[in-house]
């Protein structure tokens, strides 16, 4: 990377991935000249952190200039980047945009740096560049390597999804149902519609026609965009009670060979995935393990002996650093080196 240092805005500072996002620019050194917190005006002159020792004043996002600020990494929602994502990319400013409302859009990017890096350059046309959902980044990024050695055909995954993937409201609802059931306290729901303390919910996000939700369709139509429309994939997506890091059960059939063995040496050598695979009791990664780290972690490769060339993978990442912040921050980076 060049010398040269990049003015950044971080829309939705406050929030749980924006946070994450703040971090994890200043731990990877990412050449920022300065970086601006904005929410909304409601956390106007809040502080939040900037790497060890810079405390950042949030301001309002309605009110700010995007003139002379190269970069936004935005997580504030689909309205939000809708309404602001426009009048940032008129002023010059490149847009990286966690939410799902441009990720479908042809002519901007779906990005995820391991699998598909040479997208970046489409984000001329729009100067937004659209981060996929948590749940397809951490499966694409494990089963890129796969696919590149015997082409996918069919997916079936399950996925347990942490709370904090519904934000930092979502997370203070695990938090106070749980300790309700402990101090036999009224249990109040507010974000989920169900208890998720003790529990499960097959349901994220709204539900569309075919009895399919929004997050199961998202994670169908993302893996066609980023890896190949060829691959056919069916989804259900569950909402468990953890705080950080969602894992994945994940059924893949191949067009040519594929074995576990196989799976295992391709996947040891990929970048971003770290292999844990053993059969026994510390064989394997589960989300509280992966909470704070980068990797996308696979454990559980097997055989499916039911179809040709068909495996078993149990995928697991911190949905708010390679789900969300890192996956962000690394097209930043690629931006900043090749583009900007
Ligand atoms: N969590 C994940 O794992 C994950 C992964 C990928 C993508 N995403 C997407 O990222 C977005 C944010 O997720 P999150 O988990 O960080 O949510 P969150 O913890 O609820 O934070 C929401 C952020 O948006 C800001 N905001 C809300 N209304 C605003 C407004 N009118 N103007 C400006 N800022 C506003 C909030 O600021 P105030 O504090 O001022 O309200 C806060 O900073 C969502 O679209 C989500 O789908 C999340």
């Amino acid at each position: 990377m060049s010398s040269k240092k990049f003015t950044v805005a971080v829309v939705g500072a406050t929030g749980a991935v924006g946070q994450e996002m703040l971090k994890t620019l200043a731990e990877r050194n990412f050449p920022v000249g300065k970086v601006t917190a904005l929410a909304s005006s409601g956390s106007v002159g809040r502080e939040v952190s900037f790497g060890e020792d810079e405390v950042l004043k949030v301001q309002d996002l309605d009110k700010y200039d995007f003139k002379g600020t190269d970069i936004c990494l935005s997580s504030a929602g689909a309205k939000i980047s809708e309404a602001f994502a426009p009048r940032a990319a008129a002023a010059g400013c490149v847009v990286i945009d966690n939410t799902s409302h441009f990720r479908m859009d042809p002519d901007i990017p779906l990005v995820v740096p391991e699998v598909n890096p040479a997208a970046i350059a489409q984000y001329k046309k729009k100067m937004i560049i659209a981060n996929p959902n948590c749940s397809t980044i951490q499966m694409l990024v494990a089963l890129k390597p796969l696919h590149d050695a015997a082409k996918i055909k069919r997916i079936v995954v399950s996925t347990y999804q942490a709370v904090s993937g519904a934000g930092r409201e979502a997370m203070d609802e695990l938090f106070t149902q749980t300790r309700a059931v402990y101090v036999n306290d009224q249990m109040t729901k507010e974000v989920f519609h169900k208890q998720i303390a003790f529990n499960v919910i097959p349901q994220i996000d709204v539900f569309m026609d075919d009895g399919s939700t929004k997050e199961e369709w998202k994670m169908v139509v993302e893996t066609k965009k980023i890896l190949d429309p060829k691959i056919k994939v069916t989804a259900t997506a569950v909402r468990v009670p953890v705080f950080i890091g969602h894992a994945e059960s994940v059924n893949v059939e191949f067009e040519g060979d594929m074995s576990a063995a196989k799976a295992r040496e391709l996947l040891k050598k990929a970048k971003g995935v770290s292999v844990v695979d053993h059969k026994h009791e510390d064989g394997f990664v589960t989300p509280a393990e992966c909470a704070g780290e980068d990797s996308v972690f696979v454990s559980r490769i097997r055989e499916d002996s039911t179809v040709d060339n068909g495996l078993n993978l149990w995928i697991v990442s911190d949905n708010l650093r390679k789900g969300a912040a890192l996956n962000a921050v690394q097209i930043a980076e690629i931006l900043a080196k090749d583009y900007l």
